[in-house]
């Protein structure tokens, strides 16, 4: 028997101190604080008693935990959903709308509001507000849509989670809400579809080519649900304020790693930027991933946007500003790969950024190793990305935590990848974003060796660097939290 795996706490991910996590719930931008909410057990690491945790940061990269925001009860937990913020003369209220799901297995929206700027709730009396009398309706994301008067009005997304359809309610004030559309089915059959988002972007960066890109989360069921588990899907399209069209009948994956799901995007983020978090993990194994006292992480918040690659337009995502700065400030380095490959040290929470010719390399690989019995190896070839995570501490998580994802390229540019890895969460960003690929790995504390090779020799010029953890023990708000959120970091 091989020890059991050490899993290192990432440092600038959102992890809760302890506990069970899922879903990011509730992100917004609120007068300078970012604000997460999550799936939280409060008593347990296991799923269960779903309640929302909350967390707050100034530069999405330390984030400080505060206290359960709404907490189940004997007879309802409290699903995944969504906050705006809004201003009147009154002062910014906060409106949640999250998912009931009653312990007969209803499930309906319910609203809270909050007027201290996310620290407390206040339950609407009607509650549920919003309610088909079915058991898997759930997730509700509310956005903006402006009209072409210049009149706001607020988009309900909310799905038939085994139907596989979304259904759209619009509003006026944030209360009643009428129904206006459905979307779907449509894909894979043998998945429920969770948590939607609908997200405009401009096309290549141009203001007057608005188009809309419906997001979803799709988890496999039945009697042999497909193994490799929960991922995540787009489709672009065009939305009137009611009904949003998809310009083709594909869902698109979004992110080609295991562990990426749920991702929604934050309300009145600075510039209407399109910022999203993901939860980093699978419903097929997330149970039963090693760490501890805590379970779960949120991913890199990274930044949409929308480009024309190979004629069609794609989601692009890019690293955080956080990162990019860091390495900015960090001396480049130019290898020549010859006979020998090179090798690199990293404390485990690093950044390393390279680029090449891929016509003086051929195809270049990384292998990644820590403490612990297993590895990565991460291969890029013309037109793909091949990551495999293997050894006996990968095996060890679940039958199928080993594994191997593959993603196609645009081919012939320069070659270009960002690998972040902080503790077990490594995500690899190819193509200046072009594709993501996002996986919990089990290389045990740091140091972590990097090996670099090539097919033919080049040079390769990378940047590495190690995230120093400059405020560790920031996670927990030490007192309670009033309204100007002490705890928070500047
Ligand atoms: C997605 C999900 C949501 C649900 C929540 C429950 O991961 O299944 O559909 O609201 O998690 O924790």
């Amino acid at each position: 028997m091989s020890n059991p795996v050490v899993v290192p706490r990432p440092t600038f991910h959102f992890a809760p101190q302890r506990n069970w996590m899922n879903d990011p719930n509730g992100l917004v931008h609120d007068r300078g604080r970012w604000h997460l909410f999550y799936q939280f057990n409060p008593e347990g690491s296991d799923w269960g008693n779903m309640s929302w945790g909350h967390a707050t940061s100034t530069d999405l990269q330390h984030w400080t935990e505060h206290p359960v925001a709404l907490r189940f009860r004997d007879s309802e937990q409290i699903f995944s959903g969504s906050i705006v913020s809004t201003s009147t003369e009154d002062g910014t209220s906060l409106t949640a709308y999250y998912t009931s799901a009653y312990a007969n297995g209803h499930q309906a929206q319910s609203r809270a509001i909050s007027r201290d700027g996310g620290f407390t709730w206040e339950l609407d009396v009607d509650n549920p507000v919003l309610d088909r009398g079915t058991s898997a309706f759930r997730d509700p994301k509310v956005i903006r849509y402006t009209d072409e008067a210049g009149r706001l009005r607020w988009v309900l997304l909310a799905v038939e989670a085994e139907d596989r359809q979304v259904h759209l309610y619009t509003s006026d004030d944030l209360r009643s809400w009428e129904h206006a559309s459905v979307f779907g089915p449509l894909g894979p059959t043998g998945v429920v579809w969770e948590c939607p988002d609908l997200v405009p972007l401009p096309l290549d960066g141009d203001p007057d080519d608005l188009r809309w890109v419906l997001i979803l989360s799709t988890n496999p069921i039945g009697d042999a649900p497909d193994p490799e588990g929960s991922s995540m899907s787009y489709v672009v399209g065009r939305f009137d304020g009611s009904t949003f069209t998809a310009d083709s009948p594909e869902l698109v994956r979004l992110d080609d790693g295991r562990d990426f799901y749920a991702g929604v995007t934050f309300d009145s983020a600075p510039q209407g930027a399109a910022v999203m978090l993901g939860w980093m993990s699978n419903w097929r194994y997330a149970g039963a991933f090693p760490s501890s006292p805590w379970r779960g992480a949120m991913s890199l918040p990274r930044q949409l946007a929308l480009r024309t690659v190979e004629r069609t337009p794609r989601v692009i995502q890019k690293p955080p500003a956080f990162l990019l700065e860091r390495l900015a400030r960090a001396a480049p380095a130019t290898v020549s790969v010859g006979a020998q490959p090179v090798e690199l040290s990293l404390s485990g929470h690093s950044v390393l950024a390279l680029t090449w010719d891929p016509t003086a390399t051929g195809s270049v690989g990384l292998r990644l190793r820590g403490d612990a019995d297993a590895w990565v190896e991460l291969e890029h070839s013309a037109r793909t990305i091949r990551v495999t995570r293997g050894g006996p501490a990968a095996d060890a998580v679940h039958p199928d935590f080993p594994s191997t994802s593959i993603t196609d390229l645009e081919g012939g540019r320069r070659g270009q990848l960002l690998v972040s890895l902080d503790g077990p969460l490594l995500e690899v960003f190819a193509n200046d974003g072009e594709a993501t690929i996002s996986h919990l790995v089990t290389l045990g504390p740091g140091p972590i060796s990097v090996t670099i090779d090539t097919e033919i020799g080049g040079p390769i010029a990378y940047t590495a660097v190690d995230i120093e953890d400059e405020k560790s023990g920031r996670h927990l708000a030490p007192t309670p939290i009033h309204a100007d959120a002490p705890g928070a970091s500047v």
